[in-house]
């Protein structure tokens, strides 16, 4: 498959390079098509591992993976315009995260509004779904990092492009389908954006790492 990731961080690293080890082409976006980052990456993961602008990443990508600072992913997405994510799957992976000089964190926005909704409001022709920002990227790529259940929570509008989310989570990472948790339309990108502040406690506090994860336990 052809997967366009646009981002250079850690999560676009880990992303593309376990995409490219399972053998799909990667080509990983940037602001510029000489980030060097960006080249860095492909230059370690092969030749299937590509780099380009933003735009020229989603317009490579069957399926585009948006892993921005979640404060910029606007800034990035509008630079690549409608097109080229044009009816395409957008998984959306980023936290609108603003860090603080002492290290701690607020969400940009957040309660009544979220990135996912910004980014389906933005771009109404692509099927927008949030999934993986609850977890740290070395769990994305090997949920068996952390033992036994745990679970992903993905959103969206679109009923059908959830369940194709949830597929590739399962063949491009190992997730079992019974633990990624569909947890309605895209506004409940509010709810799971607003895990993190949960989660920055726990990975600095009770925790003290960032390979844990969330399990829903269901009564009856
Ligand atoms: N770290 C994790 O394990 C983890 C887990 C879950 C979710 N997340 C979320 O995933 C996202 C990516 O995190 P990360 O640590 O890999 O990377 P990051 O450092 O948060 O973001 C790097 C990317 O943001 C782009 N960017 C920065 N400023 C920009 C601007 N003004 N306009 C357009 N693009 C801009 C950079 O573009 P250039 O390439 O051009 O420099 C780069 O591609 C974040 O939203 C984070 O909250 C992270």
């Amino acid at each position: 498959m052809k997967i366009g990731i646009l981002g250079t961080g850690m999560v676009g690293n880990a992303l593309g390079t376990k995409l490219v080890q399972g053998g799909h082409e990667v080509t990983m976006g940037s602001r510029t098509a000489n980030n060097e980052s960006a080249q860095k990456w492909a230059s370690s993961a092969g030749a299937r591992a590509h780099t380009a602008t933003f735009r020229d990443a989603a317009s490579f990508g069957e399926v585009v993976i948006s892993c921005t600072g979640g404060m910029h992913s606007m800034e990035a997405l509008q630079s690549i315009g409608p097109e080229p994510l044009r009816n395409k799957i957008l998984i959306d992976v980023s936290n609108p995260l603003q860090f603080n000089n002492d290290g701690s964190m607020v969400l940009g926005f957040c309660n009544t509004d979220s990135l996912g909704e910004q980014i389906q409001r933005a771009f109404p022709f692509t099927r927008v779904v949030k999934a993986l920002n609850t977890v740290n990227c070395d769990v994305m790529v090997k949920p068996s990092r952390v033992p036994g259940d745990h679970d992903l929570f993905i959103c969206g509008n679109d009923a059908a492009a959830k369940k194709e989310v949830a597929k590739y989570l399962n063949e491009w990472f190992g997730w079992k389908i019974d633990n990624v948790v569909d947890v309605g339309d895209i506004t409940a990108a509010r709810a799971t954006e607003m895990m993190m502040p949960f989660w920055m406690r726990l990975f600095q506090g009770a925790i003290g790492h960032p390979h844990f994860n969330y399990h829903i336990v269901r009564g009856n």
